[in-house]
């Protein structure tokens, strides 16, 4: 990668100008603005300011030191002390050379892979998935995606819900309430149903206490009911998962970490983290500004662990099992108390574990009323119903648009655009502020959108359509349109972006490069013929360009889990 050159090279010529810098924070970055240049670097004015340097000369020093002419035009010094870098096209044309015969065009793996462990959609057993869950599936699929494409291991584990007081009024239900014809039809909204009548009821609430017990107690007919009740949820989240192409390497629920829950506690108290209080045992953050008046319990007074408790076992037990580098949990915001507090009783537990721990959080998705999104009836919108409806409406989309493909083939059109766009509304919004769910809004072909980026893709190829296949290993790149260099130079930027998403945990970085790449394509197309270009030569190099366009937007949507059509 040309920028990792770059950046090389002037950390190196820092060094020989003033050897005992740390040049580990000298960096190169795309520059916001394509008029000063390609790549940018204000590391020197930080490095000047330190010592009390005037920033320009030290800008000039290290630039007299600098030999990037292999890849770049002489480097400007501006304003206070930026150093500005612009490529040579013979550079650009030279990686667009390398990006042609690469099977994975502009993607330079990390220089060290990282074990990356996603936890993500965990939903709850005998409650349908609802839309709060498509987020977090969504995006944690997207980041497991992201990561192994930069070459990096991911664990993806779906931690269910599957422990917990709701069982106690299920098999109550269960025994009391159920109808066997409903199961067989519709097993979560049976369940949902049976869940709903004894909890309403005040009345039940000892009978469901004792199902409960009994079950903690290891009850051979509760633990064989609370089986079945998992097994037919997994069906249900299975078909929903399959639908939108997403796999689990690990489906460990929070029952699985039962048996080491009073380990666990035992060795917060030995190690004093855990205190006694009020029959209970909790953890109290008193140097924690934000925690102090928060203790996070570990052990209720009638000797039951939590969610806190399960979440303690689940680290021990991936750090034991894959050694990650990192563990990232993609919940909704209302979890940020809960994993502010696990994180800090960790710390304290296992000083020294070297493990990032992300919360990557999300808001809520609402209704065109600004309200939490529900069903006209003011339902919980169910996700797979959610997946029936965006098919159907993106098949009506297709159907006025292409009236003369059969009936298959826009059914099948519909499904990639009507998912696409599903997914795509959900990433492209910055994941923290609440967003307003809109269908004609996701499934329009203009603007930042699925539909828009997948028809892009179907316009690139549909040019291969018009002549014979092209053979690209026979092509030499030579751009040299202001058009095509910007197009050029977008695809260069491919890792950068994806790094981006991986650091900070946010899709829509991609989303806006993909959607810029197809801006860009679209200013090219109309600048520079390809089909009718010229010169041979020059309508070749066109050919690729359009190869590799279509190459990275395809690989960009997939790395969200978004399909593309070959007609649209
Ligand atoms: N089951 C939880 C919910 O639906 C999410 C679990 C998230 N993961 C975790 N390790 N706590 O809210």
């Amino acid at each position: 990668m040309i920028q990792g050159h770059i950046e090389s090279r002037l950390q190196a010529a820092t060094t020989a100008v003033l050897p005992e810098a740390d040049v580990s924070r000298v960096l190169v970055r795309v520059c916001a603005d394509a008029k000063h240049g390609d790549f940018q670097s204000n590391a020197l004015m930080g490095i000047a300011k330190q010592r009390q340097m005037n920033p320009r000369q030290l800008a000039a020093d290290v630039v007299s030191q600098l030999d990037v002419a292999e890849w770049c035009e002489p480097v400007k010094i501006a304003g206070p002390g930026f150093l500005n870098f612009r490529l040579r096209p013979e550079a650009v044309n030279a990686a667009l050379q390398i990006a042609l015969a690469s099977p994975m065009p502009f993607i330079t793996p990390a220089a060290t892979s990282r074990t990356v462990v996603v936890d993500f959609s965990s939903p709850n057993v005998a409650k349908p998935m609802h839309v709060g869950h498509i987020r977090s599936t969504i995006l944690g699929d997207t980041l497991a995606r992201v990561l192994r494409l930069l070459g990096h291991r991911v664990v993806t584990d779906n931690h269910l819900g599957d422990w917990g007081t709701q069982f106690g009024m299920l098999l109550f239900g269960w025994k009391t309430q159920l109808d066997e014809a409903a199961l067989a039809a519709d097993p979560i909204a049976e369940l949902e149903r049976i869940y709903k009548l004894i909890n309403g009821d005040e009345a039940l609430r000892d009978d469901a206490r004792a199902e409960l017990v009994k079950l903690q107690n290891g009850d051979e007919e509760n633990l064989g009911i609370w089986q079945r009740m998992i097994e037919l949820s997994q069906v249900q989240f299975d078909h929903v998962y399959s639908r939108l192409a997403i796999e689990f390497d690990e489906t460990l629920g929070e029952s699985f970490y039962n048996p080491k829950l009073a380990g666990v506690v035992e060795d917060l108290i030995s190690k004093n983290i855990a205190e006694e209080s009020e029959g209970a045992m909790a953890v109290f953050f008193p140097d924690n500004a934000q925690l102090a008046d928060k203790p996070a319990i570990v052990r209720k007074s009638d000797g039951a662990a939590n969610y806190t408790t399960t979440d303690l076992a689940t680290l021990q037990h991936r750090l034991a099992e894959w050694a990650p580098d990192e563990i990232v949990y993609v919940t909704d915001g209302r979890q940020q108390l809960h994993f502010q507090q696990l994180f800090t009783i960790f710390r304290r537990w296992q000083a020294d574990a070297p493990v990032r721990l992300e919360h990557v959080w999300f808001g809520s998705i609402l209704g065109s009323d600004g309200k939490p999104f529900k069903t006209r009836s003011g339902e919980v919108v169910r996700l797979a119903d959610l997946l029936d409806e965006a098919q159907e409406r993106a098949y009506a989309v297709v159907s006025e648009k292409n009236a003369d493909l059969d009936e298959a083939q826009r059914r099948e059109i519909a499904r990639v655009v009507g998912l696409g766009a599903l997914k795509y509304a959900d990433l492209s919004n910055n994941r923290q502020t609440d967003y307003v769910f809109d269908w004609n809004k996701m499934l329009a072909l203009q603007g930042n959108t699925a539909p828009y980026l997948q028809y892009a893709y179907t316009r690139v190829r549909s040019i291969f359509r018009k002549v014979d296949a092209p053979n690209f290993s026979n092509i030499i790149l030579a751009v040299t349109a202001p058009e095509e260099l910007a197009l050029a130079k977008h695809l260069m930027n491919f890792t950068q972006i994806l790094e981006m998403v991986t650091e900070d945990h946010r899709p829509n970085f991609l989303c806006n490069y993909l959607f810029e790449l197809a801006g860009h394509f679209s200013r090219f197309y109309e600048a520079c013929p390809v089909l009718k270009a010229k010169e041979e030569t020059e309508r070749e190099s066109r050919f690729a360009l359009c190869e590799l366009t279509s190459r990275v937007l395809k690989t960009g949507l997939g790395a969200m889990g978004i399909e593309v059509t070959e007609v649209m």
